[in-house]
């Protein structure tokens, strides 16, 4: 009987032929490759790394720098979630840092990372083009203006009750 790792492999190997097929005579097709996996698994796992390099050259440690170097590329699974902080000007006068405390406290992880049951990916982003209403924080992609670390913890609460995951 075969674990789920080879299964799951299985299933990334067939994703990844697939995306390949469709980028098949493109001169530079590495970025798109990757930018299509993510698309379709929500990350770059290594199974799938391996497998471009099999098939298209690079080697896995070129590949893993260029996902390194591109912000939007993952190597890890995102949460359901993704919370951002301003890191602009206006919001971290305003108290940007303090919110962005608040939240890996309460989610305990860092900036960059996510949590383990996959509820939550902390970020910090550039500046949203909504500084009057500074510090903001983006759930998804809803800007939430005039943030402090105890709106964050309500607005957290509320969502729990809400979608209890
Ligand atoms: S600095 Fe945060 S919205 Fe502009």
């Amino acid at each position: 009987m075969r674990d789920n790792s080879e299964l799951i492999t299985d299933i990334y190997r067939s994703i990844v032929r697939e995306v390949l097929s469709d980028y098949a005579g493109h001169q530079w097709p590495l970025i798109p490759v990757l930018q299509k996996t993510q698309q379709r698994i929500g990350y770059i796992p290594p199974q799938c790394v391996r497998l471009i390099s099999q098939a298209l050259g690079p080697s896995p440690v070129e590949i893993q720098g260029v996902i390194s170097f591109y912000e939007q590329l993952r190597d890890t699974p995102r949460g359901r979630t993704v919370i951002r902080t301003c890191r602009g000007t206006a919001c971290h006068v305003r108290g940007g840092p303090e919110v962005m405390i608040r939240l890996r406290d309460i989610l305990q992880i860092s900036e960059g990372e996510t949590t383990a049951d996959l509820a939550y990916s902390l970020e910090s982003v550039a500046c949203v083009g909504a500084c009057g209403l500074a510090p903001n924080v983006l759930v998804d992609d809803e800007v939430h203006g005039r943030m402090t670390p105890q709106k964050i913890e309500q607005l957290l609460q509320d969502r729990e009750e809400e979608e209890p995951w």
